[in-house]
Parts: C-alpha cells; structure tokens; sequence
C-alpha cells in the first residue's frame, strides 16, 4: 500500500467524526472513560501521521452540544482528558509546526479550560504546518445558529444590507471562516450519519465511514480512507463529460 503512495492525493481538509470509544471498553469490559482516555491517545497520534502525510486542515469532533446528555461521570471523565490532553497537545504541536484552533462555544466550560484553550490557539498561532481543529461544544446548527445573531446585528447596526448576504457571507460569521471545507469525512465504528457536525460545510464532501473503532484507528486507516478518496468522481453538480464519452 506504501509504496505507490507519491501517486495518490492527499486531502486538503480531512474531517473526523471519532466514534466507538464506548463500545471499545465495553468489549474489553472497562469503564466507559478508559475508551476515552484511549480515543485521546489515537487523536494525538492521528495529528502527527496528519501532517506528516501532509494534510493542510484536520478536524476532529471531540464533544458535541448533544453530549452534555451524558452522565455527570462521563462528562466529568471527558473533562478531565481535555485538560490532561491540552496540555500534551501542546508539545505535540510545537513537534510538529502544528496550529491549533477550536470550534465550537467555548463559553460553555470551565474558565480553567477556556484559558487552556486560548493558551492553545496563541501559542501555536504562528506555525505553518497542520491546521488541527478541534471541534468541542460544536454542533452544526448550534454553529449556524450563532452566525445568526452575529449576522443579524450586523444588519441592525446597518453595516450590512440584507440584499448583500452572499453564501460567502455566512462562511465569513461560522466559526469555521478561515477554514476550506473539507475534502474527506471519516466516521468510525460503522455509523452512517453526521451528527450534527460541520452541516453547512460538508456540502460536497466525500463520506467514508469504517467499523473500526476509534481507539483502534491508526495510520493504515488513514491512508486507507486516503486511497478510497482517490478513486471517488467529484462532480459538485456538474457532470464528468469525458466519462460519458
Ligand atoms: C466517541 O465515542 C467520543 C465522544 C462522543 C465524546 P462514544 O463515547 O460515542 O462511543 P460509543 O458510540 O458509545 O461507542
Ligand atoms: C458524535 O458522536 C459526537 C462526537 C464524536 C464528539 P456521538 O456518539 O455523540 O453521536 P451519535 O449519538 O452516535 O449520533
Ligand atoms: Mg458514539
């Protein structure tokens, strides 16, 4: 599989929905948190066989607005992990000229993890590898949702006429403005849905999902998911007039 890799076309933005930490643990009987604990492991080593494939934008869903629905423990548990894994995720983007952003609101976590994320974000500000965002709080709508009201005030402050909303203009109030759509979507543990992540930006985005569970990915999936891409037709509604030749 390596070995015809300077062929293949890496993504620009790969998006990850990681999924299945809870089903891990239950096959080895652990507690829920342990799968967690494990899924952070495999998100740290996903971001470094990112931008070592070269891939400019990685996006992974790490906790979404549906998730506070979980047990105390478990969100207690999750929280945890993202403070411990913030902190090592910051050596692992300086390692690897690695940029981080998060999306998502923010406001909705302690102050302690809302520094550590603002420490994130401006510490690593001016590498020029990897783009790794991290989607936490994040739901599409909940996204489409605060790009409203932002909007909307515009337009009431009269710096925005109604008439001029382009879909340009709505990319620019999403918490994603800077970043491309992205190329690739992987879900794992075999689930065929969204889940209310990125829903205005993956309009045309090719879906791959795979039955292996979070905490088992690993760069052989990566690449794998990458060859599948490769041989996908994208059309964005036209039509690939040499094929009907
Ligand atoms: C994904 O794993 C991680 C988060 C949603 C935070 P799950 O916890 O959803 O694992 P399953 O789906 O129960 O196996
Ligand atoms: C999606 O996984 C959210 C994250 C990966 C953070 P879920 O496990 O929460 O999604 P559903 O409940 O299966 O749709
Ligand atoms: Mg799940």
């Amino acid at each position: 599989m390596i070995e015809t890799m300077e062929n293949l076309v890496i993504p620009k933005h790969i998006a990850i929905i990681l999924d299945g930490n809870g089903r891990w643990a239950k096959a080895r009987k652990l507690p829920r948190k342990m799968g967690h604990a494990e899924g952070c492991k495999t998100v740290e080593k996903t971001v470094e066989d990112a931008a070592r494939l070269g891939v400019e934008y990685l996006t992974v869903y790490g906790f979404s607005t549906e998730n506070w629905k979980r047990s105390e423990e478990e969100v207690g548990a999750l929280m945890q992990l993202f403070r411990y894994y913030m902190k090592r995720l910051l050596k692992v983007a300086k390692k690897n000229n690695v940029r981080v952003k998060m999306i998502g609101d923010k406001r909705r976590f302690a102050q302690d993890i809302i520094d550590g994320i603002n420490a994130l974000e401006e510490e690593t500000k001016d590498n020029t590898g990897l783009t790794f965002v991290i989607a936490v709080n994040y739901g599409g709508r909940d996204e489409i949702r605060r790009a409203t009201i932002k909007l909307a005030e515009d337009v009431k402050e009269g710096k925005l006429e109604p008439e001029q909303i382009t879909e340009d203009t709505i990319k620019g109030y999403l918490d994603t403005a800077t970043i491309p759509d992205p190329d690739l979507l992987i879900r794992t543990s075999g689930e065929f849905r969204l889940s209310n992540y990125l829903l205005w930006q993956c309009a045309y985005t090719e879906f791959y999902v795979t039955d292996v569970l979070w905490p088992d990915f690993n760069k052989e999936e990566l690449i794998r998911a990458i060859y599948d891409y490769n041989k996908r037709d994208r059309r964005f509604g036209g039509r690939n007039e040499k094929e009907e030749k």
